[in-house]
């Protein structure tokens, strides 16, 4: 399907042109496997200008798998705030684990043992392996997918069952095997910023004369994606208790986004707008904890929007001073802190916008400190 001199063309000219465009990034040319792991689990579903902080925070902290293996979980969990995708978190300090006990933390060097690692898929080895021990596995990542779908003029969809292989096998066979490390990170770079999803530059492109897709015209068709997401909106009402300088959170443990991040009480109902006294009325005995009649005052704040992958949150603050917290009616889960203490917790990013709303009055102290 591809020829030889077409093979050798698409490398020579992704190397001359990654020799013209430098993209210097933090985890390049990194030996360490533990590191290249670390920077891939970061940088998965997130873009490298969001995920390079996290990266250099990560380093700092845990700079070796056994430092990262015996953290508490709630210190990466807080470490990892915002990058969303929690479950990767719990992953990346299960697999910290695995490797520290399992392998006397020597990170593996064949890429079965590599892809056997939680949260770590076909991608992430195919990294790690030609990475950091300059194995021939050839990465596929939206990137590398989208340029040969271009370069090739395929319009198999990319996220098909049969996509995915073609795209792999196209991949592997294209794969320059004097150094698979060096090409897989040109082709995804290439893919990053030349190759973009919109309005690739392809007047300047080294490889426009070989280009299917540019030459009928179908690079704006290409890739084909089958699937077409679907956002649902929730509308998430905070209860933010007050009294005296206490405040209840709890962690969220359902099968459902945030796991294992901390929140304030929270009604969700299916429609935006909502009057509060209705809400808390319907809602009464979940929500032992407080007296209508030790209510001081109720204030708003938000909404505040976060657009997840398949679900849009808009999330509504409601302070509720109250004149008492009934200690002994809190739902197992929830704990009562104070609210000075609310930075030692992990809390999903919209609530942190909450935290560090300027207009708040409620907590206004917490950002001072
Ligand atoms: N995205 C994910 N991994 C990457 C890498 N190694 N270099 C650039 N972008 C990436
Ligand atoms: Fe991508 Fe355009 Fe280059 Fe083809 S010519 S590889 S579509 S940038």
């Amino acid at each position: 399907m591809v020829s030889k001199d077409i093979k050798s063309f698409f490398v020579q000219r992704l190397n001359d042109w990654a020799a013209a465009n430098k993209r210097p990034l933090p985890w390049k040319n990194e030996p360490d496997p533990y590191l290249i792991w670390l920077s891939e689990i970061i940088l998965q579903q997130t873009r490298v200008a969001q995920g390079m902080p996290y990266y250099e925070a990560f380093k700092a902290h845990f700079p070796n798998v056994q430092v990262l293996a015996a953290a508490p979980e709630d210190e990466i969990m807080r470490l990892w705030q915002g990058l969303g995708y929690y479950s990767r978190a719990r992953n990346l300090h299960q697999t910290a684990k695995t490797i520290a006990i399992q392998y006397q933390g020597k990170f593996p060097d064949t890429y079965e043992e590599i892809r056997a690692l939680k949260g770590v898929g076909p991608y992430t080895a195919a990294a790690i392996a030609s990475f950091a021990f300059g194995l021939p596995y050839a990465v596929v990542d939206g990137n590398v997918s989208r340029v040969l779908s271009r370069f090739l003029g395929i319009d198999t969809p990319i996220d098909s069952t049969i996509g995915k292989k073609l795209f792999q096998d196209l991949a592997d066979t294209l794969l320059d095997r004097n150094d698979p490390g060096k090409y897989n990170q040109q082709l995804m770079d290439f893919g990053a910023v030349h190759c973009t999803p919109q309005q690739p530059l392809c007047p300047q492109c080294p490889l426009q004369s070989e280009c299917i897709a540019f030459r009928q015209k179908k690079t704006a068709q290409l890739p084909v994606k089958n699937k077409k997401i679907t956002k649902t909106k929730r509308y998430f009402h905070y209860l933010v208790p007050k009294f005296d300088s206490q405040t209840l959170i709890r962690k969220r443990t359902q099968q459902d986004i945030w796991k294992h991040l901390y929140e304030f009480p929270l009604i969700e109902t299916e429609q935006a707008n909502l009057d509060i006294h209705d809400l808390l009325a319907q809602n009464h005995t979940t929500l032992d904890w407080w007296k209508p009649e030790q209510l001081i005052e109720i204030r708003q704040t938000g909404p505040h929007k976060q657009q997840l992958t398949h679900q849009t949150i808009i999330a509504t603050f409601w302070e509720l001073e109250l004149q008492q917290i009934e200690q002994n009616q809190l739902p197992d889960q929830f704990v009562c802190i104070n609210w000075k203490n609310l930075d030692k917790f992990a809390f999903p990013r919209i609530i942190d916008w909450y935290l560090k709303d300027n207009s708040l009055n409620l907590f206004s102290q917490v950002q001072q400190n």
